[in-house]
This record gives C-alpha cells, sequence and structure tokens, in this order.
C-alpha cells in the first residue's frame, strides 16, 4: 500500500520534487514544527495532498444526494476511480503548486505518501490523498486529527499521513518542544453514525434531493445525513480566528464531535458555531474566507452578516460579501474538468501566504482581480482545475503546520 515514502521537501529548490529520497529538512531553529493560530499569519510550513489513486468517495445514497451536486451521482460507487488523465493533472497541479510555494515563498513543504486507495479499507476503498485539510487541523501547538463520518475515509489519516505525523513528532522530541498530536480514536468493526438514515427514500439519483431542511441553530439532527451517535467532524469544517474556532454543523459533522473538538483542543482556545443555511454544508472553507486579521469575504448565501457579528470575534472586522453569485456563472471562459463533489463556491477555497498575499485558481480571474483591486492584495494565480475535479482547492488541499513572524 505504501507507495513513495513520505518526503519533506526543503527551502532549496532542488530538493522541492515529490521525488526526492527522504532526508532531513534543514529548519531555522526559531520555527517550531507546529504551530497555527490563524489562516493568515506568514506561513512558513505546510502539507500539501496527492491526488495519486483518488477514488469516488463511496458512501450510502442519503450521503451522496446530501453532499454532492447531482449532475455526476451515479460515479459515486465503490472502488470507481476518478479518470485517469484527470488524476496525473492534478498531481501536477499540485507537484507545481509545492515547488512554487518552496521556491518562490521559502515554505517548507511537506508531502504525504502514495496511497493505493483500492487497496485500503480492507478493500472496500478509500478516497483520496489530495485533501489533508479535512483529516487534520493544527491548533496552536497541538495537531487534531478528524473523526472523520464517511466511512470511506476512516483510515485515511493512518494511510496517507501516518509517517508524517510520526516523523514531525520525532523532529519535535528531537528540538525539545512540547507538541501534542491527538489522534482520533479508532472505530473497529460496524459505525453507527447512519443508523436510523439508511432507509430513507433513494428517489431518483440524479434528482437533487434534500435529506432534510434545517434550521439555523437547531440541535435536531434530523436534517442531517449523519445521527449524533458518536463525534464526527471533518477539520475543514472549522477555522482558526486566533482563540477562537469559528466551526459549523454539517452532513459530516455533528454535536458530539464539536464536543470532542472543544475537549481536545488546548487552553485557551474555544468554539463558536457559525449558523450556516448550506443545506448541503460540508465544509466551512467554501462558505467563509479570512484575507487578514479584520477582513473577510463570506458567502451571503450560506450565512449573513448578523450572524457573523453574533460573534465577538468578528466585531470590527470588514465582513463582505461576494457580489456575485459563481453559481450563476456561465462556465465558457473554464473548459476545465467537472466538479464531481463541489459547487462553484470553491472560488472562496483559496490559500493565504501571509495577510498580502493569496493563491487563487488561474481561472478565476474575476475573483482575483477583485481581491487585487477591493483589498490591495497580490494574487498568486496558480493551476488547480484538476484537484477542484477532485474535490476541492488550495485550502482543501494543505494542512498549515506553521504560521506566524520567526
Ligand atoms: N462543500 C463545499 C462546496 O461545494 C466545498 C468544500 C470543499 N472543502 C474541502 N475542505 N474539501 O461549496
Amino acid at each position: 500500500m505504501v507507495l513513495k515514502e513520505d518526503t519533506p521537501s526543503s527551502t532549496t529548490p532542488q530538493q522541492a520534487s515529490t521525488t526526492s529520497p527522504t532526508f532531513k529538512p534543514t529548519v531555522a531553529s526559531t520555527m517550531p514544527t507546529i504551530s497555527a493560530s490563524n489562516e493568515w499569519s506568514p506561513l512558513r510550513s505546510l502539507l500539501i495532498g496527492r491526488a495519486s489513486h483518488s477514488l469516488f468517495p463511496s458512501e450510502p445514497p442519503h450521503m451522496t444526494r446530501a453532499t454532492m451536486p447531482s449532475a455526476h451521482r451515479s460515479q459515486f460507487r465503490s472502488l470507481n476511480p476518478f479518470p485517469a488523465h484527470i488524476v496525473a493533472k492534478a498531481d501536477e497541479e499540485l507537484d507545481n503548486f509545492a515547488r512554487v510555494m518552496t521556491e518562490r515563498f521559502g515554505i517548507k513543504v511537506y508531502r504525504p505518501r502514495e496511497v493505493d486507495w483500492a487497496k485500503t479499507n480492507m478493500g472496500t476503498g478509500g478516497y483520496t490523498g489530495a485533501m489533508p485539510r479535512d483529516g487534520l487541523m493544527v491548533v496552536g501547538n497541538t495537531m487534531v486529527e478528524a473523526c472523520m463520518g464517511w466511512g470511506c475515509r476512516r483510515d485515511e489519516v493512518e494511510d496517507a499521513y501516518g509517517g508524517f505525523l510520526q516523523m514531525i513528532m520525532q523532529e519535535a522530541r528531537e528540538r525539545g518542544e512540547s507538541v501534542r498530536i491527538c489522534r482520533a480514536p479508532k472505530i473497529v468493526g460496524r459505525d453507527s453514525v447512519y443508523d436510523g438514515l439508511l432507509d430513507l427514500p433513494d428517489g431518483d439519483p440524479d434528482e437533487h434531493v434534500d435529506v432534510g431542511v434545517h434550521g439555523p441553530n437547531e440541535s435536531s439532527e434530523m436534517g442531517w445525513a449523519i445521527n449524533n451517535t458518536r463525534p464526527a467532524f471533518d477539520c475543514a469544517d472549522f477555522m482558526r480566528f486566533g482563540t477562537t474556532i469559528i466551526g459549523q454543523l454539517s452532513h459530516v459533522t455533528n454535536r458530539k464531535g464539536v464536543d470532542y473538538l472543544r475537549a481536545v483542543i488546548p487552553e485557551p482556545y474555544t468554539v463558536e458555531l457559525l449558523n450556516t443555511t448550506d443545506d448541503h454544508a460540508m465544509h466551512i472553507d467554501a462558505t467563509i474566507l479570512p484575507l487578514r486579521q479584520g477582513t473577510l469575504i463570506y458567502c451571503p448565501t450560506r450565512v449573513t452578516e448578523e450572524e457573523l457579528r453574533r460573534h465577538e470575534v468578528f466585531k470590527n472586522w470588514d465582513l463582505r460579501p461576494l457580489p456575485w453569485n459563481p453559481e450563476e456563472e456561465t462556465d465558457e471562459e473554464d473548459d476545465g474538468p467537472p466538479r464531481y463533489m463541489c459547487s462553484k463556491w470553491l472560488v472562496l477555497n483559496a490559500m493565504s501566504v501571509d495577510e498580502k498575499r493569496i493563491v487563487v485558481e488561474e481561472k478565476q480571474e474575476r475573483f482575483a482581480r477583485w481581491l487585487e483591486q477591493e483589498f490591495g492584495m497580490e494574487v498568486v494565480r496558480l493551476p488547480f482545475r484538476h484537484v477542484n475535479s477532485l474535490g476541492g482547492s488550495f485550502h482543501c488541499a494543505t494542512v498549515d503546520l506553521v504560521r506566524g513572524e520567526s
């Protein structure tokens, strides 16, 4: 199953290649192994995913209907690989992204090992190594592993990032740093998270069916595609804003998942839930995008300014809705591969290098120009449409390990 070793790349260009052998990265002694408390301070160390062997995730029909766009749902079958040319291009885009981060910005980049996803999960198959944001999150000096809701992702962190986690723990130990990795409790055997939900009528697989509608702040789990029988959450349903972590309930994040996260993060971090109105909610990083301390862009069809302001942390922030609806744009200028798993709000899934610089998909010219003109950002345009096709963009495909001044 393990095809390639974890390959940290250093700040020297020759070593940024993903096929370079494992070696000890030379790091400035001032840089911690993991340390991050927001989404915008200068990025200094980063994990970037790998696309090879990605499969369409296979979950029960009610989950696919709740979270995936209707057009391609028949593809979401067990062991069905994404088209090979898309995966190959996605890997090129990820490698290029890694190279740019290393060479142009001096960021230390780690890459996960290559995994044959068809052989994982005891032969039932996994999904991808291209979306590490969903499974891992750094909060202060603690790395938290998600308690994933999806069965096909149960072993994803161990399979793709297990070796990487051991390596950073080893690095931290050698340097005498106090670092904590909070691995998720392992479920062996039957999972209860879909109990009571599997008998929902199948309906027409091409029809867009809501499993249920959830109102703001309702504690009822009935509208969700998972129940609340055990902690479930994806890290991508949460974002750091200093000591306040803002998150959402979703089809992959339940109340017990939020309680679990609250219990494992270090003091003085706290978690607050944003009431989003996204019937297909799964991951908050296409709903809000902080650009820097004090400035946040949001999707106005999924969250209101009033709701954001309810949170103390956003009191004096400049909160800006994206002034157009990407769903209403035609695809004429964008002849890229299908976004099998995401809406066009993925435009907000950009990744900050620091408070001035941000990485945006190169076809999103309207968005890039808006960021430049309206906010004075320096936009780094990189190709990522094939990664988008697999389910996410720059924010999803990364885990920030160290953010902050040296
Ligand atoms: N569910 C979001 C949308 O369709 C996409 C979120 C992707 N994020 C991620 N971390 N994989 O707009």
